[in-house]
């Protein structure tokens, strides 16, 4: 077909289309081939006012409304962010019993950071997608992007760790690739949700600097690079106002500054004021309790802020129109984004796609902390199946499913392999031993156990271990309450359960020890010297054994890089080093002292040696680095520059190495952190093979957050660019001037 048919063809087929439409009067808004906002503005304007705010507050505990008389459908949510949590009931928090709702648990958003691979990130969104799409869900509650500032949150596991710029790299595949089955992400918990101790209400103090630079670009990227759809406002409060109705936070940054064209969505039962709610931002109102504050009623709904209450505000004419309108449409979108697109797809559920993403996150999130001291401790891993013939595993976690507690993200899975299931399944029949009990995880509480319980468990391992050849240890924390858990934070940063001191027994009996730690957060270890072998799991969901066994058994190299630092003791962490008011607050009131000196930045700049490094992991092999070569000593405003670098496999097996670039401005009229991350990139290499990684250095890099002027900006001078396979392991460094 040439040209002008081509043309006249389309010409043909829009007449036809238009016809129909005016046939069957088709309005615009039901007409999906229109364009999305005339779709909006044409529902708007067959709405009326009380139509307009019933748009804005729930109608169950996971469900808020459409417009039923012009068709247009509700929307259900679903929590996540590691998979579509079980059916709950309408109006309470009981689960609804379903037989048709497990799901695949995916890894902890931990595990997902500790890949350093945004492609898996794009695989974790597809899959999860997939499945809240079967489920008919229209929003997904996730992923998490706060900044890991201290190891006691409860919620570290939820996020994507301690640096603004990875988590950013890795939220935005995640969000793009969920969205493409119409179904929404809402990025939680916007903002400075950075603690479960008194979230409904510390306030949060901070400077412009730390808001910008460490605590917001996660948030951004997932907006206007990622295209979120919705975003979840947090319960605390932020510089006095609750963050899900601040005027600072969504009129001025998110939706002024960063233009996002969704819905602010509440954390359950976070708004506490209908005027606020209603100027400052707030566009849908979910809760916690029936109606939504304390009390339950028949009709609580109503009760919401963004109720009746807005209702008479706005007929009082104390809320402009303007605003009711934005609201509308803003939800108005969303509902054709997701429940209302005709093309999205079916979505599947737990298909073999979804367990093998789900195994490769895992298994390339996984660190090797510790093998051997390079002297004379030798590593233990990996442990050739058959080499050792009695082999222990003790440990609580080695058989608990870590899917259920935790809060929000507690899951129903389908499918379950356990540590120990795993590690039998690869290296034949291991005894095992509990070691220490753990108790149940039970909300707001904590299980008491027994001392003559805690006695004969640990008698029972040390026994076994003493006639054992090699000892598994899988420990760590859990998800009950106080541990990895929502609503509380950890109490203190030594395991719990009294594994350290279960550690140091078995060591007495057995030097062959391997630890494996389950957790989303840093442990103290003050076994670490004694112990030859040390991996850090994470939550691995459904394929928690299948992808601890292969890694211990070799069948995959293990390449995750710890996406936070592991202080060697708590004082020694920002949040901490100061007094109470920085952390946890004085109930009321949090400062965070340590402003943009979060995680690495303080450690590196304060010179303050961790247990672990961020940035850090091991390999059953080695890399060598070669020396980072620039294209040019200098750099404009309007320029940009390649730094490469060679990277060499020189082991004897196939492994995967996380080349990190990092940014540091020698001399500033401002505090700068000694050095910032600003570039990753993954490579694979087979024994002997080198390849050269290559990074653009731009502008934008170098630059911090002028909070006299609001803007960013970079003052020139000499800049240093560091090549490191963690934040503290710098391989080769390169400099040049900005001018
Ligand atoms: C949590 C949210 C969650 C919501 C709904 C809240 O308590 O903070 O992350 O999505 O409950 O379950």
């Amino acid at each position: 077909m040439n040209r002008m048919k081509k043309i006249l063809f389309a010409y043909m087929f829009a007449v036809v289309a238009a016809g129909v439409r005016a046939q069957e009067n088709l309005p615009v808004y039901l007409d999906d081939s229109q364009p999305l906002e005339l779709r909006v503005q044409d529902a708007l304007s067959r709405m009326t006012v009380e139509e307009k705010a019933r748009l804005s507050y729930a109608q169950g505990k996971f469900s808020s409304p459409g417009c039923p008389r012009l068709g247009i459908p509700e929307l259900w949510y679903s929590d996540g962010p590691h998979g579509v949590r079980a059916e709950i009931n309408w109006n309470d928090w009981g689960y609804a019993g379903w037989t048709n709702d497990s799901c695949t648990a995916f890894p902890a958003l931990t595990c997902l950071a500790a890949t350093w691979n945004p492609e898996l990130a794009g695989k974790y969104g597809k899959a999860i997608g997939e499945e809240a799409r079967y489920r008919e869900k229209d929003l997904l509650l996730g992923p998490g992007v706060n900044i890991y500032r201290t190891p006691l949150n409860g919620r570290n596991f939820e996020y994507m760790g301690e640096d603004p710029y990875l988590a950013a790299e890795m939220c935005v595949p995640y969000i793009q690739e969920l969205q493409k089955n119409g179904v929404a992400a809402c990025v939680k918990h916007y903002a400075l949700n950075n603690q479960e101790l008194w979230r409904g209400h510390i306030d949060v103090e901070l400077s412009d600097r730390a808001l910008y630079e460490i605590y917001l670009p996660a948030f951004k990227a997932a907006v206007t690079e990622g295209g979120a759809w919705t975003i979840m406002g947090s319960y605390n409060k932020v510089r006095g106002t609750h963050a899900t109705h601040n005027k600072l936070l969504n009129n001025d940054i998110l939706k002024g500054e960063w233009k996002f064209d969704g819905c602010v969505v509440t954390d359950w039962g976070a708004a506490h004021d209908t005027y606020e709610a209603a100027m400052y931002g707030l566009d849908l109102e979910m809760g916690s309790y029936t109606n939504g504050l304390t009390s339950e009623s028949e009709f609580g709904y109503d009760d919401y802020y963004l109720g009746k209450a807005y209702l008479k505000m706005i007929k009082e004419g104390k809320v402009p129109m303007e605003v009711v309108n934005d609201k509308a449409a803003r939800v108005l979108r969303l509902i054709f984004r997701t429940s209302m697109n005709r093309n999205k797809p079916f979505g599947s559920m737990c298909t073999e796609a979804h367990y093998q993403a789900a195994y490769e996150i895992a298994t390339e999130g996984t660190v090797l902390l510790k093998n051997g001291n390079g002297k004379k401790q030798k590593g233990l891993l990996p442990v050739q199946p058959g080499k050792y013939r009695r082999i222990l595993v003790v440990g609580d976690n080695a058989t608990r499913n870590l899917m259920v507690g935790g809060g929000s993200s507690e899951l129903k899975v389908k499918d379950f392999i356990s540590p120990l299931e795993g590690l039998r399944k690869v290296f034949g029949e291991v005894v095992y031993a509990q070691g220490y009990a753990a108790g149940r995880p039970m909300y707001g509480q904590v299980d008491e156990i027994p001392q003559t319980v805690v006695d004969s468990l640990r008698n029972d391992a040390v026994e076994k271990a003493a006639d054992a050849d090699l000892v598994i240890f899988v420990g760590g924390l859990n998800k009950n309450h106080q541990q990895d858990c929502e609503a509380g934070d950890r109490i203190t940063y030594n395991l719990p359960f009294g594994q350290d001191e279960l550690i140091e027994s078995l060591l007495e009996v057995n030097r062959n020890l391997v630890v494996v730690l389950v957790s989303g957060n840093a442990v103290a270890m003050p076994w670490l010297d004694e112990v030859p072998s040390v991996v850090q799991t994470w939550y691995l969901g459904t394929v928690t054994g299948k992808a601890l066994a292969d890694v211990l058994g070799g069948d995959v190299n293990p390449s995750g890089k710890l996406p936070f630092t592991y202080p060697v003791k708590l004082e020694d962490c920002p949040a901490h080093h100061f007094d109470e008011l920085c952390y946890p607050g004085d109930s009321i009131r949090e400062v965070y002292k340590e402003d943009i000196l979060v995680g690495y930045r303080w450690y590196d700049t304060k010179k303050i040696r961790p247990l672990f490094p961020f940035g850090y992991g091991l390999s059953y092999t080695t890399f060598e680095y070669g020396k980072a070569e620039l294209s040019s000593d200098k750099m404009t405003d309007s320029d940009e520059i390649q730094l490469s670098c060679t990277v060499k496999n020189t082991g004897n097996v196939a492994g995967k190495e996380t080349v990190q670039l990092y940014v540091g401005d020698e001399k500033c009229s401002v505090l700068r952190p000694l050095k910032e991350l600003k570039g990753f990139q993954k490579v694979s290499l087979r024994p002997g093979e080198e390849k050269t990684v290559t990074f653009t250095v731009t502008p934008e890099m170098l630059q911090f957050f002028d909070d006299k002027t609001h803007e960013w900006r970079a003052e020139p001078g000499k800049f240093k660019l560091y090549v490191g396979a963690s934040s503290a392991d710098v391989r080769s460094t390169a400099e040049f001037i900005y001018q």
